[in-house]
């Protein structure tokens, strides 16, 4: 197994994981590690089958810049490929020299090992590798045709595998939620009024309800507003969160964070704490919504925010991969001071937006620094900020 997964990380120090150190810590199991890593090695050999599939083999053989490989291909290939050929380069399946990238040899493309090599180690995650057979399997008239990544990578095939994705027993999804839950907890009011924003498949809802209960805080919620712009995930929520999050305060509306949310009903200074996993990184004027959503808080309310972290802006996320597809995640408005990058950001990204946003006592769960720079699993964290 040691052959086919490589060299798998060792836990970090716990002196690196800040005063909530204990509780994050129990993160960082052997399954974590190995999934991790499996997910690392399972997604770059997906993206090189994929391109093997939309017939770019020879291309890549003789060596191919990305402009070569964007030759008479609708405009919107370039951001995937973009992200693919360096991705592919970081884990040695393409060499690069100069802008070209090459196909050498037989690169070990083996899926079903890494997939045996999970079900041994971290059983109960198939849906993880699902999820990304099926984006190959879906993804080529993105290329070919133009069409809208968006429709092709939720449609109802796939639709299970996210749900499969977003939940609390995945592994590698988990640290999102936990990390947000911990900075979530910290300095709640009684009788706080708690909007969530994307809240999908309801995981992180189910997480406090949980967690709240068991630790005496959840009485101190007197409002959890489950919000997400996507219908079929709100009416899902509607339909289910109630018995999945037992003693969770729930009321549910429709927002959109690219919306103002005065006109979505949301008074100002009427909140304790919106909290977002994953998903601010999709406004389109970030410097925008993160001042609307300040608007929206009482003084001294908290922004919560989840994100996967990068430790440089260039250096490629596996989780990346699926969301190059995605015009919300690519098409924001970019500004070099605060909006450095379309997609995931580094924790110091997150810091300048926030603070050009007006908001103070910028806390991270876990403190980004050093951990990421010596632990390459650690991509996500939790940032919380004052209005
Ligand atoms: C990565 S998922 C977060 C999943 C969720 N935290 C969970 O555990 O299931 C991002 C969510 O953001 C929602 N979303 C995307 N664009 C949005 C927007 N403009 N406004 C509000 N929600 C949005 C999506 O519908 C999706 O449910």
């Amino acid at each position: 197994m040691a052959a086919r997964l490589g060299p798998i990380e060792a836990p970090p120090d716990s002196g690196l994981l800040g005063p909530l150190g204990p509780e994050i810590s129990p993160l960082f199991t052997r399954p974590f590690l190995v999934l991790h890593r499996a997910s690392e090695l399972y997604t770059a050999r997906i993206c090189l089958l994929l391109l093997c599939d939309l017939g770019w083999e020879t291309r890549l053989r003789a060596g191919a810049t990305l402009d070569d490989l964007c030759t008479g291909l609708p405009d919107q290939a370039r951001r995937p490929l973009a992200w693919m050929l360096p991705f592919l380069a970081a884990e040695s399946l393409l060499a690069e020299e100069g802008g070209t990238y090459t196909l050498r040899g037989e690169p070990d493309l083996d899926l079903a090992g890494l997939r045996e090599a999970v079900a041994l180690e971290a059983p109960g995650h198939e849906a993880n590798f699902d999820l990304l057979d099926g984006v190959r399997s879906h993804i080529g008239p993105f290329f070919t045709e133009g069409r809208d990544g968006d429709g092709l990578l939720f449609d109802l095939a796939l639709f299970p595998h996210w749900l499969a994705y977003f939940r609390n027993g995945n592994l590698v999804y988990f640290p999102n939620n936990l990390l947000t839950l911990l900075a979530l907890r910290e300095g709640l009011p009684q009788g706080a009024r708690v909007l969530e924003l994307g809240g999908g498949a309801g995981s992180f809802a189910q997480l406090v309800a949980q967690r709240g209960a068991e630790e005496g805080w959840l009485e101190r919620i007197a409002e959890y507003r489950f919000t997400d712009v996507a219908p079929t995930f709100l009416r899902r929520a509607q339909r289910g969160l109630g018995a999945a999050a037992p003693g969770l305060a729930l009321a549910f509306q429709a927002l959109d964070l690219n919306r103002p949310l005065e006109a979505q009903g949301i008074a100002p200074a009427s909140l304790d704490a919106i909290v977002g996993i994953n998903v601010l990184h999709v406004a389109h004027d970030l410097e925008a919504t993160l001042l609307d959503l300040r608007s929206r808080l009482r003084p001294g309310g908290r922004l919560v925010l989840g994100e996967c972290l990068k430790p440089a802006l260039d250096t490629p996320l596996y989780i990346e991969f699926f969301f190059t597809f995605i015009k919300a995640f690519t098409g924001v408005r970019l500004d070099p001071r605060w909006r450095p990058r379309h997609g995931f950001l580094t924790p110091e990204a997150w810091d300048r937006a926030l603070e050009h946003a007006g908001f103070r006592n910028i806390q991270h769960v876990p403190p980004p620094r050093p951990l990421m720079d010596n632990q390459p699993a650690f991509t996500v964290g939790a940032i919380s900020a004052s209005a």
